[in-house]
């Protein structure tokens, strides 16, 4: 072997016991952030997605808006083709926003590591993270500047489009095939009523152009990305912009819809965290029994 020859095997060699031990730390690291997020699952989202992710927490039942059910990997809110995996920063994007008008709260009490954790053992409920690859993200163009021009042109894109045989022709959700439609997982839903603000997809004119763009997968509502041009779409997002004039009415905090309860049960949660595991009373002890006895004694009294 000339000593060219040489150097360069050993430089491969080498190259490849580097990349072993790096995917090797790679995958321990992902096995730790998995440990760290299902112990962040367990203490907040079990409540309503289910210890093993099929959206049958124990308050799952009383809600309108069902918490899903994570094992068929099938994910409404993502920036992928519709029928794509979700990335993980579209499911860290929805934990750190909510779902509006929904249970699904902004997960603000945990930090941005913790979240990227949840987001890792999320992807453990369904085989098809191990299996595919999500698609690549649908690009946003940059928002058109507003004019009535656009909003017109919109009206008549959502004419044309058949949006109002499910949304109906004023965007009230009362369309000619909006009854009876059911998602995936065989739950009723209705066409959202444009014409009331906050939407599921997020505050921004960006989300409204993902959503119309990807679709939002198990559910009926359909992707437009082949179907209509990006100023076309540009266009729909203004005329829902135009006609979303009125706010859902709110609550408690401002919260709307199933907000409230969302909120009632992530402090139940994170009390039970509180008496459990993470140890009000020193390391690893919890509220010990007799305190919580003296506790619901002197609540009483008052
Ligand atoms: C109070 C009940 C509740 C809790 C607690 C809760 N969720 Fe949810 N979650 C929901 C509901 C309801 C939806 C469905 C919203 C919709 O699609 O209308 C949802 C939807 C989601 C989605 C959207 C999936 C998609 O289709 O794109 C993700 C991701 C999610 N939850 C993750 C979490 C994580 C992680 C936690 C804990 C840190 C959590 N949730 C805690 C009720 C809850
Ligand atoms: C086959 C029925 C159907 C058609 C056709 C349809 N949609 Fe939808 N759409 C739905 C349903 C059902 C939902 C509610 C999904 C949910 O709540 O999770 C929805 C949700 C949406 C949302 C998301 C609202 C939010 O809260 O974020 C927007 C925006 C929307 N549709 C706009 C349109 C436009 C514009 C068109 C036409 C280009 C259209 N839809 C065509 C059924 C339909």
């Amino acid at each position: 072997m000339r000593t060219i020859e040489r150097v360069l095997s050993c430089v491969f060699a080498l190259g490849v016991l580097v990349s072993l031990y790096l995917a090797d730390n790679v995958s321990r690291a992902a096995e730790a952030d998995i440990a760290v997020g299902e112990k962040i699952y367990r203490e907040n989202c079990a409540a309503c997605h289910g210890e093993r992710g099929d959206g049958k927490g124990p308050e799952a039942g009383r809600l309108g808006n069902k918490p899903r059910d994570f094992t068929a990997g099938i994910y409404k809110f993502r920036s992928t083709p519709s029928g794509s995996l979700p990335l993980s920063e579209d499911i860290l994007r929805t934990i750190s926003k909510g779902v509006r008008g929904t249970s699904m709260l902004a997960q603000l009490h945990l930090s941005q590591e913790e979240r990227s954790a949840v987001v890792q053992y999320l992807k453990t409920f369904s085989p098809r993270f191990k299996k595919q690859k999500p698609g690549p993200s649908i690009s946003v163009p940059p928002k058109p500047r507003e004019d009535k021009e656009l909003v017109t042109q919109g009206e008549s894109v959502y004419r044309d489009a058949g949006c109002a045989s499910c949304h109906g022709s004023d965007g009230k959700g009362d369309g000619p095939s909006a009854e009876g439609l059911k998602d995936y997982w065989s739950f009723p839903i209705g066409p959202t009523d444009l014409t009331l603000k906050p939407f599921k997809s997020g505050p921004d004119p960006e989300d409204l152009y993902r959503t119309l763009s990807t679709g939002l997968d198990g559910t009926p509502m359909p992707s437009y990305a082949d179907s209509l041009t990006p100023k076309e779409r540009w266009s729909l997002v203004f005329y829902i912009l135009s006609i979303a004039t009125h706010e859902r009415p709110r609550g408690m905090m401002g919260l709307v819809g199933e907000e409230t309860q969302g909120m009632m049960i992530d402090m139940r949660a994170a009390m039970a965290g509180m008496m459990g595991g993470r140890g009000m009373m020193g390391k690893g002890g919890g509220m010990m029994d007799r305190d919580m006895k003296e506790m619901m004694k002197d609540m009483k009294g008052r």
